[in-house]
């Protein structure tokens, strides 16, 4: 892993303009290089602008695969899925093809037939050892990522790439820290003065992995925090 580029904007509004640069910078970057990008999209409240921007700009949409980090067992259409944020805010304004635009299935009668057949299809697209281009990732205020929540065995899982999360016994499909750590470059996003204490954990030495699973994130490639003042406060202190 190269260090992490720690960047704190003033405002939610100034961290999702440098993220809409950077994204855009690194989509271009990988079409140039292996004409296509792989990306996996986050869910939560922060990338929705960033979405809504991507809408509005004019990229090699034809040469993009999305992909999303975690999703909530639900339909597509429902107000809690992740993918159907993204569908709206950004994915049904610009010209991917559908056929690449890759949404963890939530069908499936038990979600752990759900992740493994998402899992088939990472590799079936990706290759057998799936590398994204980028990854965008939040966290929770209990320092979750994906759907990795403290203290729940999807943090540990290391020999798969999709699995099951739970969140207060909720079903979620993830991707794994494994696959998310095989990636060119990774970028949190992170606002809100309530993220400060699960960042000062992860940026701390001694933490808990198990307890911030944000922790587990350690790509290969790149790993950007981009975060406003309000959350970035935890970091200056350190
Ligand atoms: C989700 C995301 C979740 C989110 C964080 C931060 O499915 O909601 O996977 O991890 O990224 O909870 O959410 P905010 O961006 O709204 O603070």
């Amino acid at each position: 892993m190269t260090t992490a580029q720690i960047e704190i904007y003033p405002d939610r509004p100034a961290l999702v303009a440098r993220s809409l640069e950077l994204v855009q910078d690194r989509i271009q970057t990988a079409v140039a290089e292996h004409g296509r990008c792989a990306i996996a999209l986050a869910g939560g409240s922060t990338p929705k602008p960033l979405y809504e921007g991507l809408a509005k700009l004019d990229l090699p949409w034809a040469n993009l695969h999305i992909f999303w980090g975690d999703e909530r067992y639900v339909p597509v259409d429902h107000p809690d899925s992740n993918a159907g944020m993204a569908k709206a805010a950004w994915l049904d304004h610009v010209a991917i093809p559908p056929t690449q635009i890759h949404i963890m299935p939530t069908h499936f009668e038990q979600p752990e037939a759900a992740a493994s057949a998402h899992e088939t299809l990472l590799k079936d697209v990706l290759g057998y050892q799936p590398t994204f281009d980028i990854v965008l990732l939040g966290m929770g205020d209990d320092g979750h990522t994906l759907s990795l929540f403290p203290h729940t065995e999807a943090v540990t899982v290391s020999d798969r790439l999709v699995t099951v999360g739970n969140k207060d016994g909720e079903p979620r499909i993830t991707l794994t820290a494994t696959v998310v750590n095989q990636s060119r470059c990774v970028m949190f996003l992170v606002s809100g003065s309530n993220k400060q204490p699960a960042l000062k954990a992860v940026f701390s030495d001694d933490a808990d992995d198990l307890e911030f699973p944000s922790r587990t994130i350690r790509p290969e490639g790149e790993l950007w925090w981009l975060l406003d003042a309000a959350a970035g406060a935890a970091v200056k202190t350190l």
